[in-house]
């Protein structure tokens, strides 16, 4: 079908109809012209489609699907092919299930660990949440079934989510918060994007033109429709100008009726219509199978999929003397509720019904048989400690040659709808494991959670790792990494605070009265962390192995270039360790000097490169200007300042290994737009302008008054900083009116080039 054709067909009613939802899950159909009805669904990991009663915050039962780990989990493996398999696994069940568009996935920062909806995001560095929403996306979508890209944008906490207003640095915003959707937008094309809740600047997302069509369209060059959060819409007209072409779930035709009437009265321009139901048709008729054959998917081939992927992502945060992987000789004290009932997934939108679920204590036993024993150590649904429990957990204990505790974060602590308070675990677990450590040598803790946890019990405990919400083969998954059957080779998403004070949003969320001041800026997680040097729990990239890796030779091919330039980084990564392993290797760049403050190192490449016992592999990457620039506002864009950068490689962000230097030089001028307040210092720095400053220094010493030739060489030194500080409106005052207001208003076109 001609989707031109077929606007030109439709009345102005069924156009502006088209435009908003037909129930909770499915867009409009218009039968005559044979446009068909397409179904939606959560997302992101794995399908929440409802036949029953409907709901966007996960109370109604949907039909069986498998639950992959949830984003906070899949970020963990660095693992671009494995999020490309995930996401092609949920297409294919999209597709029997009948589902035209999936609602995922989410790349909102992690801008603070108490964002109750951080469970469902990537990371808190936007290349890494970009990268792997790409490789998602893309998985998902060569099965010919939609992704969503949500939420867009700036949507970092719960609290007011549906109103608060985000007043954020347009730099931070390039650099940070939209630079995962501009990462996955350029290389995956996501047929849809949602667009977020909240304000922006002053403006709701879903009526934000500057984001929907400015920079979602212009600059990243979006090509698909945006969809609303589910009611997301405050005036439907100013949405459907700014570029948001379906209200989801709909308004019972209220504001259909609204977009007909602004049309006929002439404060919609029809061919702004046109173009948006346009947009839709593309994608709809893209994403509607009703003709094809239905094909099915294998549940179990898919649970072994999420149990491999589940194993990828679980991070060995500690392993003090190789406490872990256990042996099967060992008598073990599995003690935790969490063994039985290990939480793998987060509350709200994306809540999947599981089509089956591993239980970790039983998965452990097919490994331990009869010598893993259990208690139940705590009530999982009290925060206060239960004594009978906890003497039942400690006499297991002493009777084990090692203890492993399943704890972590209960459903209520964290969910979509709401932020958490704190970072601590539950009372309960926590004194559990005080007394576990005390009575104990060998003690492992496995955590299931969505976000950072503090750890009281880091120094003590000998074994810590971490399952995030690994999805519904978490329990195996467990077992295989525990065990040793699977090596470790996680590596966190997000750094670990000490306490929650440290985190840089710490003094500014969720925000004051209608408005969230991002006042951290660029300066979010390890950005903040290691330019500021304040110890971190467990760093960014952070992550154990059960085999060690050895980092050398590392090659630049070139030692300078400017910034059009291709650099091609290579080392070599060994497995020098006892058993085959995979490895992380992080890329970060670190710019020597700046005239503007930039973080100490940002990630800006990784790859995951998998070694057998005692095998060598060189491992490269390409960096372009984008890795060495930062967001100038002045001129809109990416702008590298000439100088000297460094190459840093290692295996996390505070575990550099090798290190380089290049030097790129711009091939761009950013010139000062001068104005009275501009100092006269920033002249001087201005190399277009030697001489004109050097007369102007001259002058103003002249006729200041200043009896430079009687003043020591401190005074002379004093009295040139003062001279070098004042604006340039001030010349006319300081000469007592030898330099006129006239010449000021000619000095200035002089410099604006006018
Ligand atoms: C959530 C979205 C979700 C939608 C539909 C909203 O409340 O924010 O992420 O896709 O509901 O369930």
């Amino acid at each position: 079908m001609n989707v031109q054709n077929l606007v030109r067909e439709l009345t102005l009613e069924d156009k502006a109809s088209l435009l908003s939802g037909l129930d909770f899950w499915r867009t409009k159909p218009i039968e005559r012209l044979g446009i068909p009805s397409v179904m939606l669904s959560d997302g992101p990991h794995g399908l929440r489609k409802q036949q029953g009663d409907t709901d966007n915050i996960g109370l109604n039962v949907s039909v069986p699907a498998t639950c992959f780990p949830a984003a906070c989990a899949l970020a963990c493996s660095w693992d671009e092919n494995l999020l490309r398999r995930i996401g092609h696994a949920l297409g294919q069940e999209a597709r029997s299930e009948g589902i035209g568009i999936l609602l995922g996935p989410g790349v909102n920062i992690k801008r603070s660990p108490l964002c109750g909806r951080n469970f469902e995001y990537f990371s808190e560095d936007p290349l890494l949440a970009g990268k792997l929403a790409a490789a998602y996306i893309l998985g998902v979508q060569e099965n010919g079934v939609g992704t969503s890209l949500k939420h867009f944008a700036a949507n970092n906490q719960e609290f007011k989510r549906i109103s608060v207003d985000v007043q954020v640095s347009r730099r931070a915003l390039m650099e940070i918060y939209l630079h995962a959707f501009e990462i996955a937008v350029k290389s995956a094309q996501p047929w849809t994007v949602m667009c977020a809740y909240n304000k922006l600047l002053g403006e709701y997302c879903s009526e934000n033109s500057s984001l929907l069509t400015d920079i979602l369209r212009g600059k990243f060059e979006f090509e698909g429709f945006v969809v609303t959060d589910w009611g997301a819409v405050n005036d439907r007209v100013r949405g459907v100008q700014a570029g948001c072409e379906l209200e989801m779930p709909g308004s019972g035709g209220l504001n259909d009726r609204l977009v007909v009437e602004a049309v006929q009265n002439g404060t919609l321009d029809e061919a702004i219509l046109d173009r948006a139901v346009e947009r839709l048709l593309r994608v709809i008729l893209k994403a509607d199978h009703a003709n094809d054959p239905v094909p099915p998917y294998d549940r179990k081939a898919d649970h072994r999929l999420a149990r491999k992927a589940a194993g990828e992502c679980i991070v060995l945060l500690k392993n003090e003397r190789n406490i872990l992987p256990l042996r099967v000789s060992q008598k073990v004290a599995v003690i935790g509720q969490m063994a039985k009932e290990m939480r793998f997934q987060g509350g709200g939108s994306s809540k999947v019904n599981p089509t089956c679920v591993d239980v970790a204590l039983d998965e452990l036993r097919v490994y331990g048989g009869s010598r893993v024993s259990y208690a139940r150590g705590y009530d999982i649904e009290r925060d206060e400690s239960d004594e009978a429990l906890v003497s039942e957990a400690l006499s297991i204990a002493k009777e084990s040659d090692v203890v492993v505790i399943f704890a972590g974060l209960p459903e209520r602590y964290e969910s979509e709808g709401y932020d958490r308070t704190h970072i601590n675990l539950p009372k309960n677990q926590i004194e559990l494991i005080d007394k576990l450590t005390g009575a104990h040598e060998k003690v492992v803790v496995v955590l299931a959670n969505g976000s950072p946890v503090a750890m009281p019990f880091a120094k003590k405990a000998g074994g810590i790792l971490t399952m995030y919400l690994s999805g519904q083969a978490a329990g195996g998954a467990a077992a295989d990494v525990l065990y040793g059957a699977v090596n470790p080779s996680g590596k966190l998403a997000e750094s670990y605070p000490i306490a929650l004070e440290h985190n840089p949003s710490y003094l500014n969320f969720p925000g004051e009265g209608e408005t969230v001041r991002y006042n951290e800026d660029v300066f979010v997680g390890y950005r903040y962390y290691d330019t500021k040097h304040i110890p971190v729990r467990f760093c960014f990239g952070h992550g154990l192995s059960y085999t060690k890796f050895q980092y050398s030779d590392l090659q630049l091919s070139k030692e300078e270039m400017d910034d059009n330039g291709v650099l091609e980084v290579s080392c070599n990564i060994k497995n020098t360790g006892p058993v085959e392993g995979k490895e992380v290797v992080q890329l970060y760049v670190h710019d020597n000097e700046s005239s503007v403050m930039r973080p100490s190192k940002e990630l800006r490449a990784f790859t995951k490169v998998s070694l057998e016992k005692g095998e060598e592999k060189t491992v490269s990457f390409t960096l372009k200007k984008q890795d060495f620039a930062y967001f100038n506002e002045q001129l809109d864009d990416w702008y590298v300042e000439s100088g000297a950068f460094t190459v840093l490689v290692g295996s996390s962000s505070q575990d550099i290994r090798l290190t380089g230097e290049v030097r790129v030089h711009s091939t761009r001028e950013v010139y000062p737009v001068y104005t009275g307040s501009t100092p006269l210092r920033d002249l001087i720095a201005d190399k277009r302008f030697e001489e004109l400053s050097t007369a102007l220094v001259r002058m103003l010493t002249k006729h200041s008054g200043l009896k430079m030739e009687e003043l020591d060489e401190r005074g002379r030194e004093f009295a040139a900083a003062i001279i070098e500080g004042l604006p340039l409106k001030s010349f006319p005052s300081y000469t007592k009116g030898y330099f006129t207001h006239d010449d000021l208003q000619q000095l200035l076109k002089t410099l604006n080039n006018e």
